[in-house]
């Protein structure tokens, strides 16, 4: 484990970057601002060690990123509509920051601030913790909300995300790691080519807005079909009018056998690298979201320009306007109840 100077934020105070090494000598940087993962560096079918997420080289890139490139985004990830919500009798007005909805948290979420971080190198593989504390009332939610978020990198090449949460009054929760991977290594290529799985029968198929109509819909017949691996540009350009109204993919699919245990949610293989993702979660919905809005304004790492289709999320967590839903999974947090999620991406390789 290694810390150095990120970078500071204009008020003076400092970011840091975390690297975690493993046996293997693959690396996870993270920074304290937003709790981001910045990088992970692993090896292709040959060795060859190059970093698979996008990200940016210093805390202004993140200051000043759109895109939440590799952020944990909250207190709610993916869109409430309208930012309204009626919880214990009452009714409440978060910020608006996507058209007329509020996503990933509002414009001053999670991802804007400066965590404070715990370093833990006495268990058999290093972790960081990030902590942060959402005032009661902050982008319009109810309740002070504590969250740590621990980050653990083992031998085995496999990144754990831990998140822990309690609240002082009802409120609801759900965060989510935003990073945006490219198995080639190299972002100037797209991810089209990667061969993609997702363990789901189903999706919520999106309205106005990408706010989930609130039905859940069979993706047997349909290009959101995953359930054996397929390559993403296989689909992608399909007229199924749930592509064209979001541009690609950008959905939520309804994992199986959700069941608050962690399980294999989705893989994705990258042929020519060889490079091996498995997703593992005990969330109940997968965000597949293909960098639709990329187009190469943003630059980041080594000056490379993210154009369309350069990287792919894969974002674990409850379903998008789930507190308007009484039908989805709850993501209601009462006081004296904890948060949990666990999500893992785990790397290896194919001949
Ligand atoms: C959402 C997209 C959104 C993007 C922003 C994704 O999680 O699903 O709709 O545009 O985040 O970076």
């Amino acid at each position: 484990m290694t810390s150095k100077q990120f970078g500071k934020l204009s008020d003076g105070r400092e970011v840091t970057l975390y690297t975690l090494q493993n046996k293997k000598n693959a690396t996870v940087a993270l920074s304290n601002l937003g709790a981001a993962l910045v990088s992970v560096i692993v090896p292709d079918k040959s060795g060859v060690l190059a970093d698979v997420l996008l990200g940016h080289e210093n805390a202004q890139g993140y200051v000043d990123d759109n895109s939440y490139l590799g952020f944990i985004v909250g207190r709610y990830g993916n869109r409430i509509a309208k930012g309204r919500f009626s919880l214990g009798g009452k009714t409440y007005q978060l910020g608006i920051n996507d058209g007329e909805n509020h996503l990933h948290g509002g414009k001053d979420g999670f991802h804007r601030k400066l965590w404070d971080a715990t370093i833990n190198t006495k268990s058999p593989f290093d972790s960081v913790t990030m902590h942060c504390v959402s005032p009661d009332g902050e982008e319009g939610y109810p309740g002070k909300v504590l969250l740590d978020v621990t980050y653990t990198w083992n031998d085995n090449n496999e990144l754990t995300i831990e998140y822990r949460g309690t609240t002082d009054a009802l409120t609801v929760l759900n965060p989510t790691s935003h990073g945006y991977f490219n198995l080639t290594g190299d972002p100037r290529n797209t991810i089209l080519g990667h061969e993609l799985m997702i363990a789901a029968r189903q999706y919520t198929p999106a309205g106005p807005g990408r706010i989930p109509t609130g039905k859940l819909q069979n993706v047997d017949g349909t290009p959101l079909d995953f359930r054996s691996p397929k390559r993403i540009s296989d689909g992608i350009n399909d007229p199924f009018e749930q592509l064209q109204s979001a541009k690609g993919y950008d959905h939520n699919w309804v994992l199986n056998d959700f069941d608050k245990t962690v399980h294999r949610a989705a893989t994705v293989h990258d042929p020519k690298s060889g490079r091996f993702m498995e997703v593992l979660t005990d969330q109940p919905g997968l965000q597949f979201y293909t960098g639709n809005f990329l187009d190469g304004s943003l630059k980041g790492k080594g000056g490379i320009a993210y154009q369309y289709r350069s990287g792919l999320c894969l974002e674990a967590q409850y379903f998008p306007d789930s507190p308007n839903k009484p039908q989805f999974p709850s993501v209601v947090l009462k006081p004296g109840e904890t948060y949990r999620q666990t999500t893992k991406y785990r790397f290896s390789t194919t001949d």
